[in-house]
């Protein structure tokens, strides 16, 4: 493939929202070590990929320009580099790639050998992309933080998901309810019957008083809280809080790391925990198997070529998608 170019899209600086997008032609990469090359599929977008963009992750995440973002994406592989083990060209994938890199948002991309994993054939492009950053959050926030089994073994523990119509939330009520949960998911009116459907115990709409106060209507206090959604006050979970309750945050503002502090030093049994996903191809593999075998499914709120990447842009920065949004070369 050396000296062949590629569509691909990049921003040049932070800010710049969707119009900030531009569509160029790039020459395609070249797997290096432990790299395959892929011609992409569908990619899908998360909301870090536009916070990345705006310089809200810029102390962590800081950027080089010209840069393509997206990290979750699926496709065949073309070339492998000389150290690749476990992948020819022909086969089909889903991958992550690293944030740091990006280059999600083209036709090929190089992906790390490490985080990627097999795509049977009964798993689509798009719903194996929308699986590794929400998938592997939600995942590693119900069974590393929280401590679920997804046997379904264990105490039974009442779970609260916020957002459970986003991309996480979808996945976090899904793979809840493989374990021995009772699941309260909060989400907008639009989308109850959505959500009951993932297999939610009960839902709350979040714009009434009851939603607002995440009072279950069964009366239950909360053993784990997944908080997809964000502007949530430690004041409001507490109440609805089992004694030893956990939050786990996935967009922790400043006061959440105020409160996380806090109750870590008073040695508090209820607990406000950041969650900052730390991705595993074999979690990968595991949610590609489960959607092998229809235990998992990813919902598409969306579907974009990647000729208008921007609508798709625009979409998550809006922050009403149900489900994935997708991207398709
Ligand atoms: N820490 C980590 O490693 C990590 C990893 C992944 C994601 N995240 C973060 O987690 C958050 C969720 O990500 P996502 O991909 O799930 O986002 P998303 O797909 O954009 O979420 C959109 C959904 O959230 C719902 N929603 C928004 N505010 C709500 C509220 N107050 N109560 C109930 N539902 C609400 C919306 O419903 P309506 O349309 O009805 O408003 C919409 O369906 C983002 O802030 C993301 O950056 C963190």
């Amino acid at each position: 493939m050396e000296g062949k170019l590629m569509h691909a899209v990049q921003y040049f600086g932070y800010g710049g929202g969707p119009a900030g997008l531009k569509h160029v032609e790039v020459p395609v990469p070249s797997p290096t070590k432990d790299e395959l090359l892929l011609k992409l599929e569908a990619i899908s977008l998360n909301p870090v990929d536009w916070k990345i963009q705006k310089g809200i992750m810029r102390p962590l995440l800081p950027r080089r320009f010209p840069h393509v973002p997206g990290t979750d994406v699926a496709g065949e592989v073309v070339e492998v580099g000389p150290g690749v083990k476990s992948f020819k060209a022909g086969d089909k994938v889903v991958a992550m790639l690293n944030h740091a890199d990006g280059g999600g948002l083209a036709e090929f991309v190089v992906a790390k050998e490490r985080l990627t994993v097999t795509r049977p054939p009964e798993v689509s492009a798009a719903k194996g992309a929308g699986l590794p950053v929400a998938g592997l959050t939600a995942h590693q926030a119900l069974t590393q933080s929280a401590g679920i089994k997804l046997d379904g073994s264990g105490e039974q523990v009442n779970i609260l998901v916020t957002a459970a119509s986003g991309g996480v939330g979808h996945y976090a009520v899904q793979l809840a309810k493989l374990g021995n949960t009772h699941v309260t998911a909060t989400c907008g009116s639009r989308n109850i019957n959505f959500v009951k459907s993932l297999g939610a115990d009960e839902v709350l709409d979040y714009k009434t008083p009851e939603g607002a106060a995440l009072k279950s209507p069964s009366g239950r206090k909360y053993d784990v809280v997944v908080h997809c959604a964000t502007g949530i006050p430690w004041s409001t979970f507490e109440p609805n809080l089992a004694p030893n309750g956990k939050v786990l945050d996935l967009t922790p503002g400043l006061s959440a790391i105020v409160t996380f502090a806090v109750k870590k030093l008073t040695f508090s049994k209820k607990q406000l925990l950041p969650v900052l996903l730390n991705a595993k191809g074999g979690n990968l593999d595991y949610l590609v198997k489960l959607l092998k075998e229809d235990k998992l499914e990813t919902v598409i709120d969306s579907k974009h070529s990647l000729s208008k990447a921007e609508d798709a842009w625009a979409k998550s920065i809006d922050g009403h998608a149900t489900g994935k949004i997708i991207v398709e070369p």
